[in-house]
């Protein structure tokens, strides 16, 4: 099954993931997708993406792991079109609203919460605009008359009547209390801010959601509703994260930037892909072992030409490579049990406070030795 399973992987760069849609319900959906075609990306001289085509379906989560500087963000900024790619194109299915998780804290400190959340349907929050505006002009026109009725059309076919009481479902759902609804975004806490561009991302439903590093300023409490959140989306969901741990709980599909615009898909979660990879390392060993002559003498070192050299692991490294293998299992083991006593309601304050300041350490810490594995992992 395993096997099975790993063999559909590719180093390919022609992706075609719609042929893992798990069920009826997906396939049917799969004219609504996202479509990457013919991409390139340079910056100067350096090419991050060459000649990249994938397909996107929905109901599916994309995980995109990769080092520091490997071009994910990048790739992210692309499909939401706030970058032009050098060359290639990215559509959407017809109709369908994608929508980003903003970085940004204080982007909308001069708007209410409930206005931040709204503006996340860009198009409602156009038409309610100029809705409004207009009602309000002075000099009301029969033109106007005309404009107001047909944005009074498409207002209620996008259910605008609703999307007060749904941003406010989303974000009483998200921990934030009807009273701040509608305070303005700068006198609240960076935690709260936090849950409100969630709320602001998942707003009025988009058929498509990027995520760039949410878990990073994320409590555990909004962590677990975002997990719960993806885990049921039916739209198509691209992540990047260090977070192995969040990735293995929402990711069906894990895109690995290795750099060098070598992209590599993978039909699974992190874990599963680490789990491959170490049975890849070792089948190659082996072969490799197989293709030497028992007496034959060592190779000379510098016999091949540069470009076939691919280059290993130090003892060092691969010391630090073993380390870490038994380090992050450790540590996420470590954070289950924390979550397991945060959650289980008995802690005083004090204790709660100790290991809130603990989880947020081990999280780090995961995340660095993650990055770290993985950049070893493509020399082991
Ligand atoms: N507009 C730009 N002009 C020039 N270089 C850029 C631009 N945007 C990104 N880069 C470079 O492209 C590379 C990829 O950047 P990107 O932010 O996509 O990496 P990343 O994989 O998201 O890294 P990280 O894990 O640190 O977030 C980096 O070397 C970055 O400096
Ligand atoms: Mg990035």
């Amino acid at each position: 099954m395993y096997n099975k399973l790993y063999a559909a992987g590719s180093s390919k760069k022609s992706i075609d993931f719609s042929i893992f849609a798990h069920s009826f319900e997906k396939l049917i959906g799969i004219q609504y997708m996202i479509t990457v075609n013919n991409l390139d990306v340079q910056f100067g001289k350096r090419i991050l993406f060459q000649d990249v085509n994938m397909k996107f379906t929905p109901g599916n989560c994309y995980g995109i792991i990769g080092a520091n500087g490997a071009g994910k963000s990048t790739f992210l900024r692309v499909i939401s079109k706030q970058l032009d790619p050098t060359r290639g194109s990215v559509t959407l299915g017809p109709g369908e609203r994608l929508s980003v998780l903003s970085q940004d804290h204080f982007a909308f400190d001069e708007h209410t919460v409930m206005d931040t959340v709204l503006m996340g349907h860009t198009t409602l929050w156009e038409v309610m605009s100029e809705k409004n505006a207009l009602y309000e002009k002075p000099d009301f026109s029969d033109a106007d008359g005309i404009r107001v009725s047909e944005l009074e059309e498409k207002f209620a076919e996008m259910e605008g009547w609703n999307a007060e009481s749904d941003a406010a479902n989303l974000l009483s759902g998200l921990g934030i209390a009807e009273e701040y609804h509608y305070s303005m975004m700068k006198d609240l806490s960076g935690k709260q801010k936090v849950r409100i561009l969630l709320a602001r991302a998942l707003f009025g439903q988009p058929d498509n959601l990027l995520l760039d590093e949410p878990t990073n300023d994320l409590d555990i409490v909004t962590l677990n509703v975002l997990e719960e959140y993806l885990r049921n989306f039916k739209g198509c969901v691209i992540v990047v994260s260090h977070d192995r741990y969040f990735m293995d709980k929402v990711v069906d599909h894990l895109l690995v930037f290795r750099g060098n615009a070598d992209l590599k898909d993978f039909p699974g979660n992190y874990t599963q892909y680490r789990d491959w990879k170490e049975i890849q390392d070792q089948l190659e060993k082996e072969a490799e072992a197989a293709r030497q002559p028992k007496q034959a003498p060592a190779p000379e070192k510098n016999n091949r030409p540069q470009n076939e050299q691919k280059k290993k692991l130090s003892f060092k490294e691969r010391k630090e490579f073993e380390a870490l293998e038994e380090e992050i299992p450790a540590l996420e083991a470590e954070k289950a049990e924390l979550e397991t006593a945060m959650s289980s309601g008995t802690l005083s304050n004090d204790e709660l406070m100790a290991k809130s300041e603990r989880i947020a350490k081990v999280i780090e810490e995961i995340d660095e030795k993650t990055m770290r594995w993985l950049e070893l992992s493509e020399l082991a």
